[in-house]
Parts: C-alpha cells; structure tokens; sequence
C-alpha cells in the first residue's frame, strides 16, 4: 500500500502533561476508507482534531503525500489536502444549502460555481432545492451537506467524526453509501464511528484505538463478528 496519509507515534492532549493520544500511528492511501472505532473516550475525536492541527501535539510526524504537517497551522493542513467534518454544528442552520457551500468554497473563486455542480452531484439528495436553509434540512441531509462543504477544494484526505451520529438506522446506510463516491474519486476516507456494523460495510480496514493508540488494525471483514468487538464495546471478558 502506498499511503497518502501517515501518522506514526502522535501524542496530544488538551492540558499540558497529559496526553490522550498517546502513540498513534496509521496509514490511509487514496481511495481507501479507514473506520476509525473503539469506546468511549478512547480518544478518536482528539486524535483526527490533532491530525486537522485543532489540539496540540506533544510527538510524532504527520504526513500527507510526503508533505510534513506537524507545525503547520490548519488553514496550511486544509491547503495541503486535509480536510476535516467535526461531528456536530458543521453547517450554518440559517444559511440555505447554496449559501453554505458558497461560503465554505469562497477561496476557489471562479472554479467554485463547478465544484459545487461536482459535489452536488456526488448528493443527490441535496441538489433538488438548494434554497433550503440548512436547519430545514434532515439529520442525513445536513451530513451529506457538511461532507460536500469539505469536499468542494478536492481533498485527498477527507475526515469525518461520526456523520451518522443521530441519524435512523436506514440514514446511517444512506450517508455512509455516500462514501462511495468519495473514495471513488480517489480520496482516502478516515471514519470515526460509534455505529460499528455500519462502519464496517462501507470501510476497507479498521483500526481500534483504546486509550489513545491502535489496539486493532486489519481488513474491516475481518472485524466482523471478531470477539474484540464485543470485548471493546460490551466489556465482555476477552
Ligand atoms: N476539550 C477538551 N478538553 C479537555 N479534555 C477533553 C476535551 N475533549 C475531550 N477531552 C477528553 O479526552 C478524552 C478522549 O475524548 P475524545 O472525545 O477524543 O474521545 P472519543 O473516542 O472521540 O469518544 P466518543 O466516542 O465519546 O466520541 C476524554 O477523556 C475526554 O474527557
Ligand atoms: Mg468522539
């Protein structure tokens, strides 16, 4: 695998001397879904925040496509190819679908009237009344709206924090099937999810973080039904 993204040895944390990423280390090629799994508290959310340069990092080296973004503050991380969707208030509620993808492309200038028609074209379910203002919209509806406002500067990497939090079971499917397209367009995909099952279907591989590093990485097949899962999620004996 040649990756696109490489994390090795990450450790960050809010308060000074207590680190909650605590020696991460991973590796996304283009293309490629990597559900990113593990309890509550393990440290995923800190982990991809560190990675779009929102916490501090203590150690280790990030790199994208050969490029170092350690240091780099987040407008450079996004510049370079890295974008991020935080799990919640990622669209502006009273601004129309058109609106917020305006705003989020506002530094592509001319190209953005065709990334729009792009991504749009990515959400079928977004391109039938763009004059809706975003709080109108369904759970499912404003994720696929927040994943097309990060896809609009074609990111290699794209990371997502839960996008199916909230949703019914049958919207989990349908965002998530989204990511299709996504990965079909070459972009390496890091999913953070608590809906593992359905994390599973759409990813390539999962990694397991407990306590802020990698218990488990392997083929996403492979977790299916593994007892780790249950030992991870149901505090079952191992
Ligand atoms: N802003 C913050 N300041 C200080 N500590 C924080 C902050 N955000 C999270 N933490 C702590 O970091 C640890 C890991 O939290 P994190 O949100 O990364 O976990 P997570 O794996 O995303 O969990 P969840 O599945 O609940 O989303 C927790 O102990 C949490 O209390
Ligand atoms: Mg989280």
């Amino acid at each position: 695998m040649t990756a696109l993204l490489t994390v090795e040895g990450l450790r960050a944390g809010y308060e000074p001397g207590l680190d909650i990423v605590t020696g991460a280390s991973l590796a996304l090629a283009a293309g490629e879904v990597l559900a990113l799994l593990g309890p509550n508290g393990a440290g995923k959310s800190t982990l991809v925040k560190a990675l779009a340069g929102l916490v501090p990092v203590r150690a280790g080296r990030i790199r994208l496509d050969g490029a170092d973004l350690g240091g780099l503050p987040t407008h450079a991380r996004i510049a370079c190819g890295l974008a991020y969707v935080p799990q919640s208030e990622n669209v502006f509620a009273t601004l129309s679908i058109r609106e917020n993808l305006e705003l989020a492309g506002f530094r592509l200038g001319r190209a953005l009237r065709s990334r729009i028609d792009a991504v749009l074209s990515m959400f079928p379910d977004l391109v039938d009344r763009p004059e809706r203002p975003a709080g109108r919209l369904s759970g499912g509806q404003r994720q696929m709206l927040a994943i097309a406002m990060a896809l609009l500067g074609a990111p290699r990497v794209l990371m997502l924090d839960e996008p199916s939090a909230g949703l019914s079971p049958r919207l989990v499917a349908v965002v998530l099937a989204r990511l299709d397209q996504v990965r079909a367009a070459g972009t390496g995909v890091l999913l953070v999810e608590q809906n593992v099952a359905a994390a599973l279907d759409v990813a390539d591989r999962a990694m397991v973080l407990v306590e802020g590093r990698e218990r488990h990485v392997g083929p996403a097949r492979a977790l299916r039904g593994s007892p780790l899962l249950a030992e991870l999620f149901l505090g079952a004996a191992a």
